[in-house]
């Protein structure tokens, strides 16, 4: 296992290239079934999770090549339809694997998810989606078997907008006869790139990134290539990681217009940020300002994947901040690791009330979630003293690209070590 030692207090200083996103690739992976051929895939990151989701798709049958930041996946002649059932627990968002297979081979068997302990996170919206479609769905002994004799399009209007269940339907719509619709569908930037990675195979979907969706099936695919949109989140923890140190950081390749609500929340605590085309600047100078009110909600709402990094950084702010989780239901348990750095919080069912303090301390953390991980990271930089985050490999691993050398390269005192 892994853990990160961090030496805090080093004022972060430079330029930092953000990785392309976690949360596009996936299902973009998950999308290159649906071919039967070629999909050059570039900017990929280098995570845990897609190392993940790319084994899985050799282990069906694809033949997937890494070169950099590019993988190769060829998805031709038959594929398993029985997914392997380890890595699924492992990782949810393996769940997308469904719908493309289903769009292809008419068949999936899929044991249940598992992932970040942030929440239950049903997946009755995937289910009932793909059973709008015609699959037949069966569960028993922790499997899901879905099969259908042909796929029809349909007006599916989602309880919630799922991003996972939009892009789950999206990925088996577009192999269906007829044109189906997502009504109330999940608009994040991700659904609009997998949009477009649909379309240069040859589907016709459009809407992506708004509510409604609209994708008329088609009966025949094409080879592509595409390059992944830039990690929004990634971004985000960088400018906080900026913000935490009094530090002036420039990122480059991103897309300002994705982060809007990271912007807005961080210029409310007093960072100076500037927007380029494809690069933001910020710098932040003094101790942060409290922001009123942090209530994550879909996008373009601010992100529940960013609600732990701005609690690290409102922990040292003038006044009270508070924080409401409207997404998952179970997604503050960094708080109780940075109350041991010397945080003033207080938990309230979905509300965090967070007072800020002079300086955290350094402590021995543990990272239990991704994004929650990261905060650590992030309270550790700008603490007094040692911070130790353990669990590097199991959660921070899975969704940031070299944390610690990007870090580094930033002027941050952190080393990776074995334990
Ligand atoms: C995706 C992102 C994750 C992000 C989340 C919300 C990926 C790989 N992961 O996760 O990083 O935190 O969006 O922005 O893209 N729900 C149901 N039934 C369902 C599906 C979801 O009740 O069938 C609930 C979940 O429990 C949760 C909420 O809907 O409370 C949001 O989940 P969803 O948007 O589906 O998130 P994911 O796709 O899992």
């Amino acid at each position: 296992m892994n853990k990160y030692v961090i030496n805090g207090g080093n004022r972060l200083d430079g330029e930092v290239k953000v990785e392309g996103s976690k949360n596009a690739v996936l299902p973009i992976l998950a999308a290159s079934i649906i071919n039967g051929g070629e999909s050059i895939i570039h900017n990929v990151p280098s995570l845990k999770d897609v190392n993940t989701l790319v084994n899985m798709l050799k282990t069906i049958g694809c033949t997937c090549s890494i070169e950099g930041n590019t993988i190769v996946v060829n998805s031709s002649g038959d594929l398993d339809i029985n997914i392997p059932e380890k890595p699924v627990r492992e990782m949810r968002s393996s769940i997308i694997l469904m719908g493309a297979m289903l769009g292809r081979f008419k068949k999936v068997k899929i044991s249940f998810p598992g992932g970040c302990e942030i929440g239950l996170r049903p997946i009755d919206l995937h289910l009932s989606g793909l059973k709008m479609l015609g699959g037949k769905i069966t569960e028993s002994h922790g499997y899901i078997l879905c099969e259908c004799d042909k796929l029809y399009g349909n007006e599916i209007h989602l309880d919630y907008p799922s991003v996972g269940a939009t892009e789950n339907i999206m990925l088996a719509a577009v192999s269906a006869e007829g044109i189906t619709t997502i009504q109330n569908a999940a608009r994040e930037p991700e659904i609009a790139d997998l949009q477009e990675f649909l379309n240069k195979m040859g589907a016709k979907v459009t809407g992506g990134g708004s509510s409604t969706i609209r994708i008329q099936g088609v009966n025949h695919f094409q080879n592509l290539e595409h390059t992944v949109i830039p990690d929004r989140i990634v971004a985000g923890t960088y400018m906080v990681a900026a913000a935490i140190t009094g530090g002036r950081v420039i990122l480059k390749e991103v897309i300002p217009e994705h982060i809007k609500p990271i912007i807005s929340k961080l210029g409310e605590s007093g960072c100076k940020i500037y927007r380029y085309d494809q690069a933001i600047s910020i710098s932040c100078g003094k101790r942060p300002n409290a922001v009123d009110f942090v209530k994550t909600m879909p996008y373009p709402g601010f992100p529940t994947d960013m609600q732990a990094q701005m609690m690290a950084l409102m922990c040292n702010a003038r006044g009270t901040s508070i924080f409401i989780e409207t997404i998952f239901e179970n997604r503050y348990k960094h708080a109780e690791e940075l109350i041991k750095m010397g945080a003033d919080i207080k938990i309230e069912g979905r509300a965090a009330i967070v007072k800020g303090v002079n300086k955290l301390m350094g402590a021995h953390v543990v990272s239990r979630d991704l994004r929650g991980g990261a905060a650590l990271v992030l309270a550790g930089l700008g603490a007094e003293g040692a911070t130790i985050v353990d669990n590097v490999d199991i959660h921070i691993d899975r969704g940031y690209d070299n944390l610690d050398l990007k870090l580094k390269s930033l002027g941050a005192d952190i080393t990776k070590d074995e334990y």
